[in-house]
């Protein structure tokens, strides 16, 4: 495999790490503030996270690749509001769908199918993270000034599941 390649794939491992950790924070800060839902919708957001770090992971040891863990980012955003997170966890959404059309483009400059169809999982995937994000912000922005408003889309969040990935290597 193209070495640019292998090599963007490795560093895509520690930026799902970091997205992990972000939704982390982001759970605490919500938990802090005794919204359980939104608490756990960002839970199960970074175990997603690291199931996606770990597709990663494994792609690369499928096509027998050295795997080379970074350390991983401190998340220091300040969420001076409830609504910050959201619009945060937006617009870090569209930075990752950002760093997998790169790869996607590497990957078709250099003919590397394999890696191209490995990724139009995450392609589609980036397409319903941003949309949930979008969801959130506009839901909270409509309904979550009001007191029995947030009450209920907390409920919403409450209700969340995690699920393990559909794609399976
Ligand atoms: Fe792994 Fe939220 O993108």
């Amino acid at each position: 495999m193209n070495e640019k390649i292998a090599q963007l794939l490795n560093t895509q491992i520690n930026k799902e790490l970091y997205s992990a950790y972000l939704y982390l924070d982001m759970s605490n800060f919500y938990d802090e503030q005794d919204l359980d839902g939104y608490a756990n919708y960002y839970m199960i957001q970074a175990q997603e996270e690291r199931d996606h770090a770990l597709l990663f992971m494994k792609y690369m040891q499928n096509n027998g690749l050295k795997v080379t863990l970074d350390a991983i980012d401190k998340p220091d955003k300040v969420f001076e509001n409830i609504l910050a997170p959201l619009t945060a966890a937006l617009e870090h959404e569209k930075y990752v769908t950002s760093l997998i059309n790169n790869i996607y483009h590497e990957a078709h400059e250099a003919k590397d199918y394999r890696t191209m169809k490995f990724l139009d999982w995450f392609v589609n995937e980036q397409m319903e993270e941003e949309d949930n994000a979008d969801s959130m912000v506009k839901k909270y922005k409509l309904f979550g000034q009001d007191p029995k408003g947030l009450y209920l889309l907390d409920q919403e969040y409450a209700a969340r599941v995690y699920n393990a990935p559909s794609l399976v290597l």
